[in-house]
């Protein structure tokens, strides 16, 4: 990549983004010019309310408040929220964006492949992991509102009888597929290294829990932690929001912010450094996330996309997934907060028991390393979304003020909003089976859906699954009990002969052979 373009992109993007961990007892106050100049530019952005309570302030009070505000272009932030609050419409005459299904030559589904193809797959999958050109990308940058935990979500025990964490089984499944690739290649070393992204509130405590647990084995070298991106959060009217007199309120960019965090925290450069070609990102709620799939990045690489996606079906229509599908002859997604009903109702003109755009994301991507090398020539056109939300704030004499309904915006990109980027020739989406792929934590314990219970439900599940394929019975006393399948000890069912004509008394934990 050449070192200007990097040079435009990382200025560019920092003055987007406020800085992360910075400590207000460390602040100095700005010289009166530097304060001026930055009041100024403020004011005349009509953002000049931030300095409302300076005068009030201790010195290091100000110069905290200087240093996050100085990295901030407030004609930008004015400029992203109203396009974020205000959208081109189509014009009366004009009809809206024509939503289609992908074409059948952008597809595949592992559920009627044949099994010659899935073979084929998943073995040059397991040979890129080989020849340590794969590598993974966690977003685990949102705070886990829904879950009603402050703790950052991969560090959750869903109730499995190990205690495993989801970053533990994500951590496990590497050390497993690194295994397996060493193994079928006779390879003294393989390593996928894992790239975790975090944010402001998430990144000290993952970092901990992960020095706390010697990093599940893996080699702390290969675990490398980077901090997306955050934003002001804004009025109803545009306004910045202040967390206090000194401090703005802030949010995590979306996950969106991923591109630039690449670039900025030189992970893409480590990419290149390392000689990686394909990447595998994923979102840190699923505990059942075939991290690094091979028969997934063999696909993709095999297609020479430059993005691929997992789909499951959806459920019905109220499902809270996006839906991946062309819109306006691009690949695209239409998140689940912005679909109209009669699209998420739409029936499939070629079989009515089915909607018509049922393939769900589940925010398991393929890139190539040459499409993450390109970031820099595209992020600046990402769109930010708003997401109204009761943020914590001083009203206009400085009191704070916990509101309890919506009181302002957070502005957020979304990771698949450069699908549309790409020619429809370079992009693919592979059908798989959610019982084996999909099982998010998003909700807290009893909502029923989503939780931890449906979590843990269905990583055993699995486990039963995987070893009755293998020729094992499993028998309990407890209709409620199940089995758990260590990741070290199988990664996707494979490897379990050993069990074949064995008797199982649930509940069990298989850890070793
Ligand atoms: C997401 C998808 C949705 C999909 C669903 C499946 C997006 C924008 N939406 O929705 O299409 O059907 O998952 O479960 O991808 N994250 C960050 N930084 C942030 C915000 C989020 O890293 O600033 C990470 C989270 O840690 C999580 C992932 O992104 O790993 C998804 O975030 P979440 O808010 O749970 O997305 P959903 O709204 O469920």
């Amino acid at each position: 990549m050449a070192a200007a373009v990097k040079d435009t992109m990382n200025s560019m993007l920092s003055a987007m983004h406020l800085g992360g961990d910075m400590k207000e007892e460390t602040c100095h106050p700005p010289s009166e010019n530097d304060y001026n100049n930055l009041r100024e530019r403020f004011e005349k952005a009509k953002q000049g309310h931030v300095f409302n309570f300076y005068d009030d302030l201790q010195p290091e009070e100000k110069g905290f408040l200087y240093q996050q505000l100085e990295p901030v272009d407030p004609n930008h932030i004015n400029e992203i929220t109203e396009k974020a609050l205000h959208p081109p419409k189509p014009k009366d005459d004009e009809e809206g964006p024509k939503l289609e299904q992908l074409p059948e030559s952008a597809q595949c589904s592992v559920i009627d492949s044949k099994q010659d193809d899935l073979d084929k797959w998943y073995e040059g999958g397991l040979k890129l992991v080989a020849d340590n050109q794969v590598a993974v990308v966690l977003m685990a940058g949102g705070q886990g509102t829904r879950l009603g935990s402050s703790a950052p979500k991969g560090c959750f025990d869903i109730g499995l009888q190990s205690k495993k964490s989801l970053f533990q089984l994500q951590a496990e499944r590497i050390r497993k597929l690194e295994q397996l690739a060493r193994k079928a290649h006779s390879k003294e070393e393989v390593t996928v290294p894992w790239y975790i992204m975090t944010s402001g509130p998430t990144r000290k405590p993952t970092q901990d829990y992960f020095e706390e647990h010697k990093y599940f084995g893996l080699n702390r070298n290969n675990v490398v932690f980077f901090e997306q991106g955050v934003l002001p959060c804004v009025s109803m009217e545009g306004k910045i929001l202040l967390e206090s007199k000194s401090k703005v309120a802030t949010a995590p960019d979306g996950n969106g912010g991923l591109y630039s965090a690449l670039i900025n925290n030189g992970i893409v450069l480590d990419m290149e450094k390392r000689g990686i070609k394909h990447i595998h990102a994923y979102c840190v709620d699923n505990c059942l996330v075939r991290v690094a799939d091979p028969t997934f990045i063999g696909f993709s690489a095999s297609k020479d996309v430059d993005i691929a996606t997992k789909v499951v079906r959806k459920r019905n229509a109220k499902e809270s997934v996006g839906l991946i599908l062309q819109k306006d002859g691009k690949p695209d997604v239409v998140e689940y907060s912005e679909i109209d009903s009669a699209s998420a109702e739409a029936k499939d003109p070629k079989d009515s028991k089915l909607l018509k755009f049922r393939a769900a994301n589940i925010v398991n991507h393929y890139y190539s390393y040459r499409f993450l090398e390109s970031i820099p020539d595209w992020a600046h056109k990402l769109p930010h979304h708003v997401a109204k939300k009761k943020i914590p704030c001083v009203d206009e004499q400085g009191n704070a003020v916990k509101p309890e309904k919506p009181n302002g915006i957070k502005l957020e990109q979304f990771v698949f909003d450069c699908f549309p980027f790409l020619p429809m020739d370079k992009f693919a989406c592979m059908e798989v089976k959610r019982e084996d792929e999909f099982s998010p934590l998003k909700n807290a314990k009893g909502t029923g859906e989503d939780d931890p219970d449906t979590s843990r439900r269905d990583i055993l599940a699995q486990g039963v699954r995987f070893l009755r394929e293998a020729g094992a019975t499993v028998t309990s006393d407890d209709p409620e009990a199940d089995v758990e399948v260590s990741p070290l000890i199988s990664y996707g069912g494979e490897g379990l002969e050993f069990l074949k004509g064995k008797e199982i008394k649930a509940p069990a934990v298989i850890e070793k052979q």
